[in-house]
């Protein structure tokens, strides 16, 4: 497999992958992906750029396609995530999968989110309400084509054949971007939706793709 915007290997998804995974290839623009320990092997290089190295090994024989990659809390710092999943998709045997987390850009985090980067204003604000974040661990936001409706029309652009996304809202996601007087709130509007049965309105989408047997875009 292999983990587009791997990062330096501290989340919490790491391991599991690492005990899974035959082979398990980390690549990031960041320089921080070399202090990966969980991945087989650390690429400090773009996805795009990954992308078209690894098929002209392929095609040389000399490296194999990927049967699954991920791409976890990446989608939202593309400014264009068609090539975010172009590049997946190159890398894909037939049949592959890829697998995508991202924040719902309708989600009032994620409607927050878009007009914070579209006025210049996330490091200000995250500045304020996650110092610790800015300073250690923060890329910059675009927030661009995340809802559920333009993730789907990405995928078919990307050429893959099955695009399945769910719904998924988990308050505590939230909560620590909130004033502590407020940690309420992420529950509150998750009962709501749930109640109301609007799932479109979730926090993050989870989102799978499938490349065709044999299909070539
Ligand atoms: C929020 S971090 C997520 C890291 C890790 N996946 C996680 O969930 O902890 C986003 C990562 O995507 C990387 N990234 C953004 N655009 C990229 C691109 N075009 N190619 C490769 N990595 C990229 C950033 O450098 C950063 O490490």
């Amino acid at each position: 497999m292999v983990d587009i915007g791997a990062g330096h290997g501290a989340s919490e998804y790491s391991p599991f992958f690492a005990e899974i995974a035959t082979h398990y290839t980390g690549v990031d623009l960041d320089e921080d992906v070399l202090e990966n320990q969980w991945v087989t092997e650390q690429v400090h290089t773009s996805a795009e750029a990954f992308g078209e190295r690894h098929q002209a090994a392929v095609d040389a024989g000399t490296a194999e396609l990927f049967d699954l990659a991920t791409a976890i809390y990446v989608w939202e710092h593309h400014p264009r995530p068609t090539e975010l999943l172009r590049a997946m998709y190159d890398v894909l045997a037939p049949g592959g999968t890829a697998l995508l987390i991202t924040p719902n850009g309708i989600h009032p985090f994620g409607l927050a989110s878009k007009v914070l980067a579209k006025t210049g204003l996330t490091d200000t604000v995250l500045r304020k309400l996650r110092p610790e974040e800015i300073d250690h661990y923060h890329f910059h936001v675009e927030a661009t084509q995340n809802t559920p409706w333009s993730v789907r029309k990405c995928a078919v652009e990307a050429g893959f054949a099955a695009v399945d996304i769910d719904l998924h809202d988990e308050p505590g996601v939230f909560r620590p971007y909130l004033p502590e007087r407020l940690h309420f709130l992420p529950d509150v509007y998750s009962r709501a939706i749930a109640v109301t049965k609007l799932d479109v309105l979730s926090g993050t989408l989870i989102i799978e793709v499938r490349k065709a047997n044999g299909h070539q875009r």
